[in-house]
């Protein structure tokens, strides 16, 4: 969601603020800010609604803004519609529209995050003669800072502990004070945030790619904590304002791995990485050809003795978390349940010691499974996360994790972290049912071995994309299209139904073929793209059925086939083939219990091209953030 960007040095500081910002567009937002400390003793500052382009434009590219510190954001809009009044940085003074862009007030500061008591303490501060020009919850924190700050005449870490006391909800708070020139200040609780330091210069972001071209040396600030951050040194300050010494981390990602190079969109770059994100995650986990989790504390005493899974996730993590399902069950022959993070938080938690909740998170901040993760953590139940972000909140707070080395993945639809979920659990299903005496070793040997060929499969999935491209322009003019399939296809089917709609806007619904009688197909018109999944060979005949019935009633079929999943009706299928209406996607065979990670790579081309024959931003799509840090 909002991103968050500061910096004090040598260089000039909007540059660099603006660069960052660019770098977390991924993350959705709907307006953006700048506020930059000039060598004069100005706070100067500016603000745009949507597009950064237009913030850039507004400031000449950050030439207006002169000063070698500052601060940055960019909001998606929570508190408040997406304004230039409600757009971050906030004041604890006035704030004027194009007041000549510059602030008298003593505390600027930007924030992600939710104030859950911000009526109440905006209440209190008006009481205390503060006025309010917008709608948000930050401008009460950054008040309430000033506030403290003047009532008590502390510092600002003193005033910024005080607030922390004070407030509840999350936040990552970044705050100037006019009277600390080359000083910038942070807090956090439950929203990322991260400090780099380089030679004679400090940058702070909300994530990794924003400073990842000026460096990979950084520190993750722990809720309850605040930093004191100047050129080329950061302190660090508990609840009690002691200092406090934490230490540097060095991020693995390459700088060039959060950049397009060479592709238009960071979707297809990012499909097109999967083959090595998928080799790299596996090798990472193999030790003398078996798998080995052991580094993340996964021995065999541990796996041996779960009586059950519970999965939590959000978004397409949920859907890796429904696939794997399949294959625990299948192998493992243990019980699975599969939650969606926002709502198991609100259910009576019927775990035990005895049972494993695994969190499934890309980017490691979703709120939902962060609070899921929590609330198993607080009952006692061991916790596993399947994360991609290093250091990210959940990955801190798991007791044991595995990554997913997809490295940064900027799309907002993701692609390759999702196929490394659905590897790592496939992984882990081999492991369990191995582990647990469920399988010998010559059909573990063959699983691990299955495993290791699908980073080639998937390049040969990818390697096909033209004809996908083709059927795309088809798809571009509907307005309905189904997604059906049944067993682990149907997981398919999720995954692949939410990747064409988020990012071209065409309404899709993922069914189990079996349920579409039952109210669905009478939406099937002549015409309405039907797209069956079809890697089962135990149900794939009748998912074909199913697929027949609706075109029986008009619609307009695709099949996504693996291998052998198709028998007589493989030939029926062939003899449709050249049929105008009824196309077909042949992808590599593969183990049944792993074919869905080849089926889904057709899946995520078709939402790509579709989205990009509408003409549509297909790695930002509207209203849509990269990580959900709130509710
Ligand atoms: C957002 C993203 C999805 C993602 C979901 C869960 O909605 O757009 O692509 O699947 O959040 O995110 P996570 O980072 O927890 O995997």
């Amino acid at each position: 969601m909002c991103g968050i960007v500061g910096y004090t040095g040598k260089r000039k500081a909007a540059g660099v603020l603006l660069h960052g910002l660019s770098m977390l567009e991924y993350r959705g937002y709907d307006s953006a800010g700048l506020a930059v400390l000039g060598e004069d003793g100005q706070i100067r500052m500016e603000k745009a609604t949507g597009k950064l382009y237009h913030l850039d434009k507004k400031t000449e590219h950050g030439e207006r803004l002169p000063g070698r510190s500052g601060i940055g954001h960019t909001r998606w809009a929570t508190h408040g519609e997406p304004n230039e009044k409600n757009a971050h940085p906030h004041v604890s003074g006035e704030w004027k529209q194009g007041a000549g862009n510059f602030t008298d007030s003593d505390v600027i500061g930007v924030h992600n995050g939710i104030i859950e008591n911000q009526t109440e303490l905006r209440e209190k501060l008006l009481r205390h003669g503060y006025t309010f020009y917008s709608d948000t919850d930050t401008e009460v924190a950054v008040k309430l800072v000033d506030y403290y700050l003047k009532k008590y005449q502390i510092g600002p870490i003193d005033a910024i502990n005080r607030m922390m006391v004070r407030v509840r909800g999350s936040y990552a708070l970044v705050l100037m004070f006019r009277d600390r020139p080359g000083e910038i200040y942070a807090a956090r609780k439950d929203s990322p945030m991260i400090i780099g330091v380089a030679d004679g210069e400090t940058f702070l972001a909300s994530d990794v790619p924003a400073i990842l071209d000026y460096t990979r040396t950084v520190y993750y600030i722990d809720n309850y904590q605040a930093a004191r951050i100047l050129p080329g040194e950061v302190h660090f300050f508990d609840l009690n304002g002691d200092e406090i010494s934490l230490s540097p981390v060095t991020i693995s990602w390459e700088p060039k791995a959060a950049e397009k190079n060479g592709y238009e969109h960071f979707m297809m770059k990012e499909i097109c990485e999967q083959p090595d994100a998928l080799r790299n995650t596996l090798t990472h986990y193999l030790k003398d050809g078996e798998l080995d989790f052991s580094q993340a504390g996964l021995d065999s005493g541990l796996l041996g003795g779960i009586r059950s899974v519970c999965i939590a996730a959000c978004g397409s993590a949920w859907h890796a978390g429904v696939a794997a399902r399949y294959a625990i069950e299948e192998l493992a022959e243990l019980p699975v349940r599969v939650e969606l993070a926002s709502e198991f938080r609100y259910r009576k938690l019927l775990l035990s010691p005895k049972d494993l909740l695994i969190v499934i998170s890309q980017s490691g901040e979703t709120a939902d499974t962060l609070e899921a993760l929590r609330i198993a953590k607080r009952k006692g139940i061991p916790t596993l996360a399947i994360v991609n972000v290093q250091g990210s909140g959940i990955a801190r707070e798991a007791d044991h994790v595995l990554y997913t080395l997809a490295g940064p993945e900027i799309a907002v639809a993701t692609t390759k972290a999702f196929s490394c979920q659905l590897l790592l659990m496939y992984a882990l299903a081999v492991q369990l049912a191995y582990v647990r005496n469920k399988i010998e070793k010559e059909r573990y040997l063959y699983y691990v071995h299955e495993l290791r060929h699908l980073p080639d499969k998937a390049a040969d999935c990818i390697s096909a994309k033209e004809k996908v491209q083709r059927l795309a322009a088809k798809l571009a003019g509907a307005n309905d299209v189904f997604f059906i399939g049944r067993g682990a296809d149907y997981a398919v089917s999720l995954e692949g139904s939410l990747k064409l709609k988020e990012i071209s806007y065409i309404h899709s619904e993922a069914y189990a073929a079996g349920e579409l009688k039952h109210g669905t197909i009478s939406l099937i018109e002549k015409g309405t793209p039907v797209i069956g999944i079809l890697t089962q060979s135990s149900v794939s005949e009748k998912t074909l059925s199913n697929m027949f019935e609706c075109k029986a009633r008009g619609a307009s079929l695709l099949a996504v086939v693996s291998g052998e999943a198709l028998s007589d009706g493989g030939a029926a299928l062939k003899e449709e083939d050249d049929a105008s209406e009824w196309r077909w996607i042949r992808v590599p065979e593969a183990d049944e219990l792993f074919a869905g990670l080849l089926a889904v790579i057709p899946l995520q081309l078709l939402g790509y091209y579709t989205s990009v024959s509408r003409g549509l931003d297909v790695d930002k799509p509207r209203n849509l953030a990269k990580s959900v840090t709130v509710e």
